[in-house]
């Protein structure tokens, strides 16, 4: 979790830290900090809150120099206060650091450190790895750099967990040493001076020539230079690519938050994610990315499906759809669970992790252990350069550009049209008729003008979401592929407004859950007309038999929802299997403007961080 960014060069280094720290501020932001390094040693300024906060202390008592290190947090050891907001020093104060992830074993290192008389400012398990750190400096025998570089691999050799760091020492001046293991760090290439950053990101308005740092990897970074070692001290080869990351595609234009953008960049992104992907002459989908043969996709017997949160919401999606079209059993789990589970895998299995940011720990972790068994793993990932898209074996991606608002929306659909072409892939290998293939690629293509029209109910969703903010817990009911459309519904209505939302299955109701309904409980069911319509109305009528208010999710036409429901979230018609990726906007909308209704921090929710690269 969080966000790191360095820089030396010839400029003033606190302006390009704290611009750059801005566009990190997605991936955590309950504090930050920095240290720069000038004639008077190294000079903190750290706060607890958001960016600005950190700014403004910088605006009432500047710091100058040319080089420097930042972060801005995304707490797991300590609460987010001024004294556990990162930079940390070590004992000697001439060395500060800032951390990306967990180590795991700080509770001894610290007992370790207390006993031969180290003092601690904070409770984070990031200052005990800066105590070590300069414990090894103290200690080491080298001259100059080499000094630094040596210490933080000695530390990092008694660490255990995960981490990405940035370390100065005040008697190295013009020198950041940077560091990872799991959480990722990129070399910004610039003229005459140098970044590291947690994604490329971060450095869009001051180069587009990066270097992705690989697992284990060390850097010494200087103005006019770097070099980057192997773990054990060897000099390690370095390819610079350009990425392209324009500033621009990070501004709202003229929407108030990145949520609200990314809404409404649907019907964009959805195309994103089929152009060139359609082969409308053999009724199938074109996906060269996935490396793999047409022999080698027809002796796919199993699917797993691997994620966290949306994207496994997606993944669920997914299964219903392949299952549809290629009738191949599909299994779905939660990324963290596999990962330490006992699952029986299928020898013949295919599997996919899916994750926009593709930095996701948990995804992360799966991932490596399905290779570890042996199998073939793909990657669904927005981000192109991020470490789940560089470990997989292939896969497709989703061209949806970043993704800000810490609530995903834009990437879900695009990962669900990829299912929808992957299903369409393989079940025309297998037994889907051309004229079937046909009528998903036509769904597909009229997608993004459906999606413009659904769009211009926003006004109605929004009067809704004025009418039942003061709601205290929300039931969220679909079935089959619209049953995981329920469960991200509710998903974001958690993230974004902090109101309780449940997701299930629409016939779980009477399981139990219907016990829940009362008036002041309102359920959203999605009830498109497909083939479990007639089930969709029976649900509605036993919510209203209750005295529940119900939101339906129905086609523009459809009269009968209108006259049973209290609110009614028009959606055009499609494709029974496209017809999911349509029902989510309203979902997605009327989280928002709940949200906004209730005065939230729409794009940055309380507790949460865009990018969880930590377990
Ligand atoms: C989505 O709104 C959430 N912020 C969260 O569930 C997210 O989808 C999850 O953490 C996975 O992220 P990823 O797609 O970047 O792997
Ligand atoms: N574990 C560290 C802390 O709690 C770093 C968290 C982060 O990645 O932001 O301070």
């Amino acid at each position: 979790m969080c966000g790191i960014v360095a820089y030396v060069g010839p400029r003033d280094a606190q302006p390009i830290l704290l611009d750059a720290l801005g566009r990190l501020e997605y991936r955590g932001y309950d504090s930050a900090g920095l240290a720069i390094l000038n004639g008077h040693g190294v000079q903190v300024r750290k706060k607890s809150g958001r960016i600005e906060e950190l700014a403004k202390a910088c605006r009432a008592k500047p710091v100058e120099g040319r080089s420097g290190i930042s972060h801005t947090r995304w707490a797991t050891h300590g609460a987010p206060t001024d004294a556990n907001a990162h930079p940390h020093l070590d004992a000697s104060g001439k060395l500060a650091l800032v951390h990306n992830g967990v180590i795991e074993n700080y509770l001894e290192l610290k007992d370790r450190l207390a006993k031969a008389g180290h003092k601690f400012a904070s409770d984070t398990d990031t200052e005990i790895l800066a105590h070590l750190v300069g414990d090894c400096f103290s200690q080491n025998q080298e001259k100059g750099e080499v000094r630094l570089i040596e210490a933080v691999r000695k530390a990092l050799k008694q660490v255990q967990g995960t981490l990405g760091i940035a370390v100065i020492h005040s008697d190295l001046p013009g020198l950041v040493v940077g560091a990872r293991r799991g959480s990722p760090l990129v070399i910004g290439v610039g003229n005459g001076e140098n970044f590291l950053a947690s994604d490329t990101q971060a450095l869009a308005p001051y180069t587009n020539r990066v270097v992705i740092l690989q697992d284990q990897e060390i850097v010494a970074l200087h103005a006019d230079r770097f070099e980057v070692a192997s773990p054990l001290g060897q000099k390690a080869d370095v390819r610079v690519e350009e990425i392209e990351n324009g500033v621009t595609a990070s501004d709202k234009g003229p929407h108030p938050h990145f949520m609200l953008k990314e809404i409404h960049e649907q019907a964009e992104t959805v195309r994103n994610a089929f152009r060139g992907r359609l082969d409308a002459d053999e009724a199938t989908a074109k996906l060269g990315g996935l490396n793999l043969s047409s022999e080698d996709l027809r002796r796919v017997e199993r699917i797993f499906v691997l994620g966290c949160g949306t994207a496994l919401h997606a993944g669920m999606v997914g299964k219903y759809l392949i299952e549809t079209l290629a009738k191949i059993p599909v299994d779905t789990q939660h990324a963290s669970e596999f990962r330490y589970g006992d699952s029986p895998v299928h020898e013949k299995t295919l599997f996919f992790a899916v994750s926009q940011s593709g930095e996701t720990a948990d995804t992360l972790g799966a991932l490596r252990e399905a290779k570890r068994r042996g199998f073939r793993c793909l990657g669904i990932c927005n981000n192109v350069s991020s470490t789940i898209a560089r470990e997989s074996d292939g896969g497709v991606y989703m061209h949806a550009g970043p993704e800000i608002g810490v609530a995903a929306t834009k990437s879900f659909t695009s990962q669900v049209v990829i299912f929808t072409l992957l299903g369409l892939l393989l079940g025309r290998q297998r037994s889907l008729s051309a004229a079937h293939g046909r009528e998903i690629l036509e769904a597909l293509d009229k997608l993004p003008d459906q999606i413009l029209a659904l769009l211009q109910e926003s006004a109605s969703i929004q009067r809704a979401a004025t009418a039942y903010a003061k709601a205290r817990s929300m039931l969220f009911l679909g079935r089959l592929a619209n049953f995981p459309i329920a469960l991200e519904g509710a998903l974001k209505m958690k993230e974004v407004t902090y109101i309780h939302a449940e997701g299930y299955p629409s016939a779980e109701l009477k399981h139990g859950v219907i016990a829940l309904i009362d008036k002041e409980t309102p359920s959203v069911l999605i009830a498109t007309q497909d083939g479990v319509y007639d089930k969709n109305l029976g649900s509605l009528q036993e919510i209203k038999a209750r005295g529940g208010p119900v939101l339906a999710v129905a086609h523009g036409d459809d009269a009968k929802v209108a006259g049973l429901a209290d609110v009614v979230f028009r959606v055009p018609r499609t494709h029974e299997l496209v017809q999911p990726i349509l029902n989510v906007i309203p979902l997605q909308l009327f989280s928002y403007h709940m949200a906004v209704t209730l005065g939230r921090d729409v794009d940055k929710p309380r507790n949460l961080a865009k990018s969880v690269t930590v377990e």
